[in-house]
C-alpha cells in the first residue's frame, strides 16, 4: 500500500554544508520487524551530523573493521554505519510519539511518548516521521518534554559511557573519589558530562568560554576555567587537582598540556580523534605509559542506558540545556549553528 508523503531534509552527496541540504517530500517510512514509527516532536543535532556530510569520517573508516564488543575497550569501532551513507541528512536523536509498530514489537503501542536513537545508517531525524529500532527506543514520561528528551541520545550516552566505562565511575555517589576534567563543558556532551559526573563521588573541573562560566557552575562543576586565559589554556586546576580522567570534547590541545595535569594513571578520552591524538594513543600504548590518551570513535548504543538517562531527567537529577530551537523548514539554520561550534547545550529542530 502506498505510504503518505512527509517533509524531510536530506543530502545526496558529501560536502555542501547548509547549501547541500534539500527539503523533499518522501513516503513516510514503514516500520519493519522490531521497529516503531515515530511522529517526531523534536530532533537534536550533533556535530557528527555535519561532519559526516563533510566527509570527515572517510579517512578514519575506509574499510570494514571487525566488530569489537563495546565492553572491551574505550576505543570502539562500529563499522557498519560507514557504508550506508546514502541520501539522508543524518540526525539520530529524536523524541516523539509512536504511531505504528512493526511485527514483533512488544514494549510499545501507538500513542506512547518516546525518546529514540535512530540508526547510524539512515539517520532520518530531520523529518516528520522516522523509524527506530525497538531496542533503541525508550518510554518518555510526561515530566520529560520532547525537547529535553531529544537532547539526550548521542551526547548524554557519550558522557555516560566515558564516565562509567572508561573511568569506572559509580553514579550513585559510592566508590572512590575521582577527579574529572571536562573540556568544552558548555557543549552538548560537556554539559551532560558535568552533571553526570557530579552524581558520582567526584571533583569536577570544567573549561568553557567566559560567557558560559556561570552556566557551567550551575551544572555543578566545582571549578570552571575560561579556556581563553593562560590557566584555562594550561588546564590548570585552581585547587591543584590532578585528573583521573579528561572528557575532551574540545580540539587543539596537545598531550604536553594534558600530561602534567594527569594523575599517575590518568586518562584523556578524546572525543575528536585527530591524527595527533591517534599518534599519541599508539605511542602511549607501545611504551606502556601509565598515563594514556584514548580516542573514542563511536559510542556503544544501549537502550537501557538511554532509559536510565531519561529517568534522571524525570527525577530532576540532570537537565537538557537548550541552545536554540528551529522549525524543520529552517533546518539549515540549525545546521549552520552546529557547524559554528558555539552552542551552549543542545540545538533542536521541530517539525
Ligand atoms: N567520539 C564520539 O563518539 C563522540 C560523541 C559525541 C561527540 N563527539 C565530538 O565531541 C565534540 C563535542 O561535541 P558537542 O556535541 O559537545 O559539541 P558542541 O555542542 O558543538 O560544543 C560547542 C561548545 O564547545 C565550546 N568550546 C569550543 N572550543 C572549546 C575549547 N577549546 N575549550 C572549551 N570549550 C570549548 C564552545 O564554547 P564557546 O562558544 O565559548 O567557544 C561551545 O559552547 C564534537 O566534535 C563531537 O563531534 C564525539
Amino acid at each position: 500500500m502506498a505510504r503518505k508523503l512527509m517533509h524531510a531534509v536530506q543530502y545526496d552527496s558529501y560536502g555542501g554544508g547548509t547549501a547541500g541540504l534539500k527539503h523533499v517530500e518522501v513516503p513516510v517510512p514503514a516500520p519493519k520487524k522490531k521497529e516503531v514509527l515515530i511522529k517526531i516532536e523534536a530532533a537534536s543535532l550533533n556535530p557528527i551530523d555535519w561532519k559526516i556530510q563533510k566527509g570527515m569520517l572517510r579517512p578514519l573508516y575506509p574499510w570494514k573493521f571487525p566488530h569489537v564488543p563495546a565492553e572491551l575497550s574505550c576505543l570502539n569501532y562500529k563499522a557498519d554505519f560507514l557504508f550506508c551513507i546514502e541520501s539522508e541528512a543524518l540526525c539520530t536523536d529524536v523524541a516523539g510519539e509512536v504511531v505504528e509498530v512493526g511485527s514483533g514489537v512488544e514494549n510499545f503501542k501507538a500513542g506512547d511518548k518516546v525518546v529514540a536513537l535512530l540508526s547510524d545508517c539512515t539517520g532520518g531525524g530531520l523529518a516528520e516521521f522516522a523509524v527506530a529500532k525497538e531496542s533503541l527506543t525508550v518510554p518518555r514520561p510526561q515530566e520529560v518534554s520532547a525537547a529535553e528528551g531529544a537532547g539526550l541520545p548521542l551526547a548524554a550516552l557519550t558522557a555516560h559511557h566515558v564516565l562509567t566505562q572508561c573511568l569506572g565511575l559509580k553514579l550513585d555517589g559510592m566508590g572512590p573519589r575521582k577527579n574529572v576534567l571536562v573540556t568544552a563543558a558548555s557543549g552538548g556532551v560537556g554539559h551532560y558530562a558535568v552533571q553526570l559526573a557530579k552524581l558520582g563521588n567526584t571533583h569536577v573541573t570544567a573549561t568553557c568560554g567566559a560567557r558560559n562560566m556561570d552556566f557551567v557552575k550551575s551544572l555543578g562543576a566545582d571549578e570552571v576555567l575560561d579556556y581563553k586565559t593562560p590557566d584555562g589554556a594550561a588546564l590548570r586546576s585552581p585547587s591543584g587537582q590532578k585528573y583521573d580522567v579528561v572528557i575532551h570534547g574540545a580540539s587543539g590541545i596537545s598531550w604536553s598540556t594534558f600530561e602534567p595535569n594527569l594523575n599517575a594513571k590518568g586518562k584523556v578520552i578524546v572525543l575528536i580523534p585527530s591524527a595527533s591524538a591517534m599518534k599519541t594513543f599508539a605511542l602511549k600504548k607501545l611504551t606502556f605509559s601509565k598515563k594514556q590518551m584514548e580516542p573514542l570513535l563511536v559510542v556503544p548504543k544501549k537502550g537501557e542506558n538511554l532509559d536510565y538517562l531519561v529517568k534522571l531527567v524525570k527525577e530532576g537529577k540532570i537537565k537538557t540545556a537548550i541552545d536554540s530551537q528551529y522549525p524543520l523548514n529552517k533546518a539549515e539554520d540549525a545546521w549552520a549553528k552546529s557547524i559554528d561550534g558555539h552552542a551552549t547545550g543542545k540545538i533542536l529542530v521541530q517539525p
